[in-house]
């Protein structure tokens, strides 16, 4: 490298005041996505299907299976009472069922990852969106993945599904 210097955005600067939700919050890319806003001076409401899986102090766990609509209401009536406010609501909850072809794919599979990766996020958003849109400039961050540009490979019929579909509403 010869001394270059990655400009920091001003977005980053801070989120001091500002609330967040993150799905799938428990480990991988949620739980970093979360302890990054956190440092950023975010309020992090922590989604998690076991609460008890969210171990840092500085969030808010909450129930969060993102098929459950009745669980995803709860949610954001919660963020609403303690807050008022939402401001980035990360759709980071994710499946990977190694399907093959598709006529090799269990229909079981097929309809996991379309309820977790394609209906879920959107009915977060969907329960979201009010509080979102009173907040000045709420955003929503929905993580997908490149083999939904794919037709072939590990994941062939399953996960390209869930994703290219999921990238259509995003
Ligand atoms: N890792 C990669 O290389 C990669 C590449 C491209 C895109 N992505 C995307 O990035 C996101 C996270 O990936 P990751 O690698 O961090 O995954 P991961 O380590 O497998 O974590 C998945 C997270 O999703 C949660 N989850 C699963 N089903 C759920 C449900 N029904 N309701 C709520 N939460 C649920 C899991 O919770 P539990 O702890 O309860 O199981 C966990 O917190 C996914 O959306 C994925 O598509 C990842």
């Amino acid at each position: 490298m010869t001394g270059h210097t990655i400009p920091e955005p001003d977005i980053y600067d801070s989120l001091d005041g500002q609330v967040a939700l993150v799905t799938g919050a428990t480990r991988g890319i949620g739980a970093a996505i979360a302890r990054q806003l956190v440092d950023l001076g975010a309020t992090v409401y922590a989604g998690a299907r076991d609460t008890a899986d969210v171990t840092a102090s500085d969030q808010r766990p909450v129930q969060l299976d993102v098929t459950e609509e009745s669980e995803i209401a709860t949610v954001t009536d919660r963020i609403a009472a303690e807050t008022g406010r939402l401001d980035v609501m990360v759709n980071n909850a994710g499946v990977f069922p190694r399907s093959g072809p598709l006529h090799e794919t269990a229909t079981e599979d097929f309809d996991k990852t379309i309820a977790v990766n394609l209906r879920g996020p959107t009915l977060v958003t969907k329960h979201a969106l009010p509080l979102l849109l009173d907040s000045d400039g709420g955003r929503v961050v929905n993580l997908s993945s490149n083999l939904g540009q794919f037709t072939g490979g590990k994941w062939r019929a399953t996960h390209p599904t869930g994703s290219r579909r999921l990238d259509s509403v995003g």
